[in-house]
This record gives structure tokens, sequence and C-alpha cells, in this order.
């Protein structure tokens, strides 16, 4: 590498604007992560079925109705457990969100993948709440 012949005609950055620029540039960044803080993080916490379903309030009768139609066959008709777990408790041992994802997901089968309306998964909650 070989030093240009001409010197540079624009003047280096002073101390002081470099300290502007890395100051801008700070505040730029604290900008983009309070944006993505605010947006991003509760998105990733909570898709919008989820939180659509926790806004309503469910009926337990009818969840029960859900829960002999679609769940009985595999949790047993009072969800005394059968080929699928009791599920008495369930809510002590799983937060509203993990029993939504337990039912939408697929995730351990043979528990199949279920995708009730929102109000009907309000009313499957309110169901399994109610198991003590
Ligand atoms: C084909 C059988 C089957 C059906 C139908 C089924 N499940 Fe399940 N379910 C399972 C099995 C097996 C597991 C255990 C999965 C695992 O953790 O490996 C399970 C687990 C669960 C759990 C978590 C239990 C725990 O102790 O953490 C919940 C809650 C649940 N089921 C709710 C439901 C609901 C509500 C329905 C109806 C909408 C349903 N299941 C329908 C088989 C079934």
């Amino acid at each position: 590498m070989t030093a240009p012949s001409t010197p540079s005609v624009a003047a280096p950055p002073t101390a002081s604007r470099r300290g502007l620029i890395s100051a801008l540039m700070l505040v730029a960044a604290v900008c983009v992560a309070v944006v993505a803080l605010v947006v991003l993080l509760p998105a990733a916490r909570s898709d919008p079925y989820t939180r659509s379903t926790l806004q309503l309030s469910g009926s337990g009768e009818r969840g029960e109705q859900l829960f002999l139609i679609n769940c009985a066959g595999c949790h047993g008709i009072a969800a005394q457990g059968l080929v699928g777990p009791n599920l008495h408790g369930v809510n002590s041992r799983k937060n509203n969100r993990q029993l939504i994802q337990q039912v939408v997901s697929g995730r351990t089968p043979p528990m199949p993948r279920f995708q009730p309306e929102p109000q009907a998964m309000a009313d499957l909650l309110a169901y399994l709440h109610a198991l003590t």
C-alpha cells in the first residue's frame, strides 16, 4: 500500500464531531432497541390466537361439552386419565399459554392438533381450570 501522492482535501473530523456522531449512533441504537422491545417481545410471547382466547371469558359447561366430544376418548369422561393423562389439577402444572399450546400445537402425539375457535378454546380452559 502506498500513500496517496496528494494530501486529502477534507479535514479529518475533529474530536468533537466524532463525539457527536457516536452520540447520535448511540441514540439511534437505543431507539431501535426500545422499538424492538415494545413491538417484538410481546408479539413473540403471545400470538394473536392466544391473545384473543385469553381476552374471552369461557364457560365451563360448554367446555365440558366440547371435552366430552373431543377429548374424553383419550382423557376419560371425567378427565380421570385413559390413553392421555389425568387432567385434574393440570392448571397447577401448566399455565394458560401452555394449555393452549398443548391443545393447538399437536407437538405431543398421539394427542392430535385441535383448532378450536378462540371462544371454544376459552370454554375448554374454563373446564380445565374447574378440574381440581
Ligand atoms: C388421541 C388421544 C388424545 C386426545 C383426543 C386428546 N388428548 Fe390430550 N393428551 C393425550 C396424551 C397422550 C397426552 C400426553 C402428551 C405428552 O405429554 O406426552 C395429552 C396431554 C394433554 C394435556 C397435558 C397434560 C399434562 O399433565 O401436562 C392436556 C391439558 C390435554 N392433553 C388436554 C386435552 C384436551 C383439552 C383435549 C381435547 C380438545 C385433548 N387433550 C385430546 C392424548 C389425547
